[in-house]
């Protein structure tokens, strides 16, 4: 199974395609939209937000709410479109001027890629936008309602937001806040000081960043694999998560404290239950050992670094006059934190969807939803 997307943040439109999605699946559009929805959302979004009320078009692929197992092409407008138009057009007519950006933003692609591609800045920050994750969204909750139908739950929470941590829990009700939360968190004192944090870093030009925390439920031992560095899955969602706009780090269950800790308190020691097969007496590997899920819940946590255009802007070098001046500034979110959550949430599905085609190859949902579920029941009876 694999994926394309192109588009422009300030494009016509987004496209995606899927190729190798079994055939039988069934897809809900309004699933689709609300988790487009719910990336829009959030404190801290800029004004782009309340312009773009994304939806996604299924242009084939899908008929009747069922995967037909030919490609899924997908598209989502951009609603700010016709005031980009001219500046956007691909032809001559285009309006190469009005918008030419000069001065570089520190933290973003600009002047990098202004250098390696030879063109102008506006040709890199267009695609180097998160607007792009829409389609992302789109096609891993495509994926994601086929995990959901193997009985796989992804959640995520948001852990900090600008210096501000959250307490957690793993009480249900606490998952409960965690939905109602336009933080993501569980805590409602931390969700007033996050507010608080958000204020001042608006009245500051200044912007924000976080942690946030992916989990995975139901996955069975034996996705990915040790034999080969690509194969691993820790590997494969690393790069997804890292691949996602200002994620900077990633790590499984304990992550960066095992390094702090003697052996016996890292490793969870070996369970056996006859009739549930294997299990862990704790989950301080996040799920995942020898670069295969182990039947623990796959724990992954990511940082996220503060939105580079600030509202205060550092200071850039001019492209033609040389001289030092302060950084462009783009419409912008001052912190984007609970929207990147549902990206993270959705590139994590991508991959363990690919790990569980790649597990249980199947060109019809059935034949998958057969052999996984002997699959687990075969794990149960060792
Ligand atoms: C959901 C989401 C929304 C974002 N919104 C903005 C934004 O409005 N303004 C901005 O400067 N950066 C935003 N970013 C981050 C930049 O896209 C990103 O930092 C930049 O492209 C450079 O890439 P890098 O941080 O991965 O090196 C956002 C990131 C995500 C995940």
């Amino acid at each position: 199974m694999r994926f394309l997307t192109a588009g422009e943040s300030h494009g016509q439109k987004l496209v995606g395609i899927i190729e190798g999605l079994p055939a039988g699946m069934e897809i809900s559009k309004d699933r689709i939209d609300m988790a487009l929805r719910q990336r829009q959302m959030g404190p801290g979004r800029g004004g782009r937000m309340a312009i773009e009320q994304d939806e996604i078009q299924i242009i084939s692929g899908v008929r009747g709410g069922l995967s037909t197992g030919a490609p899924i092409a997908l598209e989502i407008l951009n609603r700010d479109w016709e005031n980009w138009e001219k500046i956007m057009a691909w032809g001559e007519s285009a309006d190469l001027d009005s918008r030419k950006v000069l001065t570089p933003r520190p933290g973003h692609a600009d002047l990098t890629g202004y250098l390696k591609y030879r063109t102008e800045v506006r040709n890199i920050l267009e695609r180097a936008s998160a607007r792009e994750t829409a389609m992302r969204v789109g096609i891993g909750n495509i994926v994601r309602q086929g995990l959901t139908a193997l009985g796989v739950e992804i959640r995520g929470h948001v852990l900090a937001v600008g210096g501000v941590h959250a307490l957690r829990s793993d009480k249900e009700e606490y998952w409960q806040q965690v939905k109602q939360s336009k933080w993501s968190v569980g805590d409602p004192l931390a969700e007033k000081l996050m507010d608080k944090q958000l204020l001042t870093a608006r009245d500051q030009g200044e912007s924000l960043g976080g942690l946030l925390e992916v989990q995975v439920y139901n996955i069975p031992a034996g996705l990915g694999s040790h034999v080969h560095w690509d194969r691993k899955l820790d590997g494969k969602l690393a790069q997804a998560v890292l691949s996602v706009q200002a994620m900077k780090g990633v790590s499984f269950g304990l992550g960066f404290e095992a390094g702090e800790r003697v052996g016996s308190l890292v490793h969870d020691p070996i369970t056996y239950r006859p009739g549930r097969g294997f299990a862990r007496a704790s989950n301080h590997a996040g799920g995942i050992e020898g670069g295969m899920s182990n039947g623990e819940p796959i724990i992954l946590q990511a940082v996220m670094k503060p939105i580079p255009t600030l509202y205060h802007p550092l200071d850039t070098v001019h492209l033609e006059t040389k001289e030092t001046i302060k950084a462009s500034v783009e419409r912008s979110d001052v912190c984007a934190v609970p929207a990147a959550l549902v990206v993270l949430e959705h590139v994590v599905a991508w991959v363990i969807a690919e790990a569980v085609l790649e597990k249980f190859p199947a060109d019809s949902f059935i034949e998958l939803k057969t052999t996984w579920e002997d699959y687990k029941e075969h794990l149960r009876r060792l």
